[in-house]
């Protein structure tokens, strides 16, 4: 093709737009859409500016944890500076740590990139890792504490999760009642055609859930109690497990105890068990409440290998996707009669999930689908530019542009450039 454009080009306009996304300190995803500090956004970030600014990588996990809560918990989204284009923000969440924040979480990778930060540079990241290290800590004894279900890791609200709209918190939403949700302006829907965003009737659901958690005063025995939302999560149960992992690397080359993680992945290990859906022959949502499964094979199903759990019975899946999806690997099955190839989660290709996916591959020994879905990634993007997300038949981008956690992946991942060998283990960092 003539006017594909070169490694080279492309690598420098993944750094740029890191670069424009900086806020000095933090990573907003994307100017417009998302201008805060989003919490796995701002790891990928990390990892994608570990490949040519290191210190500004442990910058980013240091503002991360500057809106850690006193019970542990570090917030999915972080208000360092007001902006009006956001909605819901600050006073609508009703939050009083250190910094503006929401009330929830959000997938635990810090610790997995941190760790990749941290190897590729261990003298350097060391002063760094002894700060940070009892801060992972406190966060993931939070999870440990309030969000497990037979040992898997529950979502109190879908946003917590990462995956706002999947088809996974579909019965969980059925059954709960907005009523009193109010009036409120949406944001989202002046940035982005509302085709590719969740509808209202998601949104009347995600916006009453902040108002109940308000309620509670952010008190997590007050939410156990009150919350009707409760799904045991593939994305949380799978990141945290391996989470635990690499802390527990990080630990002992820093000297620290690491009894309790080893307590955590024992627990977190048989609570993936409870996420395995026979009927789907796949890794699946679990709502608390009703006990039942979300019957959805999703890009979070996938996360089996990057978590080091049994995957073998999610392989001729893996094989299914990698074979008839041009641009797989679908936050949806597109055999699903839910799937909707534009609509955000219910299944888009997002090139972080692929990454996650492909660490897990690599380390698991399946080489050849980690390069593969590497290489489908690197295509997707090298064609198709830094978006939010995209569909997996056409590539068509969709949502916001000019995305930070895109260009992290494509600098630490996908682009050529990234070291081979970078997947599974520490990663070169240019100086
Ligand atoms: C959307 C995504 C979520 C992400 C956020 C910022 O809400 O679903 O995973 O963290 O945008 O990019």
């Amino acid at each position: 093709m003539t006017n594909m454009k070169s490694t080279f080009e492309l690598d420098e306009e993944a750094r740029r737009i890191l670069i424009a996304n900086d806020r000095g300190g933090y990573t907003v995803p994307t100017d417009g859409l998302y201008p805060y500090q989003w919490n796995w956004d701002s790891a990928f970030a990390a990892f994608g500016f570990a490949s040519f600014d290191i210190d500004r990588a442990w910058l980013e996990f240091e503002w991360l944890f500057k809106g850690q809560w006193s019970n542990g918990m570090v917030p999915h989204i972080l208000f360092h500076q007001v902006d009006p284009g956001y909605f819901p923000g600050p006073e609508i969440w009703g939050c009083g740590g250190q910094v503006p924040s929401s009330g929830i979480s959000q997938p635990p990778v810090a610790a997995s990139f941190m760790r990749k930060v941290f190897e590729s540079d261990p003298v350097a990241g060391r002063r760094h890792l002894e700060v940070l290290f009892p801060r992972l800590m406190a966060w993931h004894g939070w999870f440990m504490d309030w969000r497990l279900d037979r040992g898997a890791v529950c979502v109190t609200h879908p946003w917590e999760a990462g995956r706002d709209n999947a088809l996974d918190w579909d019965a969980a939403m059925a059954a709960m009642d907005p009523a009193g949700v109010g009036e409120y302006t949406r944001r989202d829907t002046s940035h982005v055609d509302a085709s590719m965003r969740p509808t209202k009737y998601d949104y009347d659901r995600y916006i009453w859930l902040v108002q109940n958690g308000r309620r509670a005063n952010w008190d997590e025995a007050e939410m156990l109690k009150t919350n009707p939302f409760r799904v045991a999560d593939p994305t949380l149960t799978f990141t945290l497990l391996r989470a635990n992992r690499d802390l527990k690397a990080m630990g002992r080359a820093i000297g620290a105890d690491t009894a309790r993680i080893d307590e955590w992945i024992g627990t977190l290990e048989e609570g993936a068990k409870t996420l395995w859906n026979p009927q789907i022959g796949a890794y699946d949502a679990r709502d608390v409440h009703s006990g039942a499964f979300a019957g959805s094979l999703s890009n979070a199903s996938f996360l089996c290998w990057f978590a080091g759990v049994d995957g073998e019975a999610m392989h001729p899946h893996l094989t299914r996707m990698l074979r008839d999806v041009p641009f797989a690997i679908p936050s949806l099955d597109p055999e699903n009669p839910a799937f909707d190839s534009r609509r955000y989660w219910r299944g888009p290709t997002w090139a972080i999930m692929n990454a996650l996916i492909g660490f897990g591959l690599e380390d698991a020994g399946l080489t050849e689908e980690a390069d593969l879905l590497r290489q489908k990634t690197a295509a997707l993007i090298a064609e198709h530019g830094f978006a939010e997300y995209f569909d997996p038949f056409d590539g068509t981008p969709a949502g916001g542009g000019s995305f930070t956690w895109t260009a992290a992946v494509w600098l630490g991942w996908a682009s050529a450039s990234a070291a081979p060998g970078v997947a599974g283990t520490g990663r070169r960092v240019a100086n």
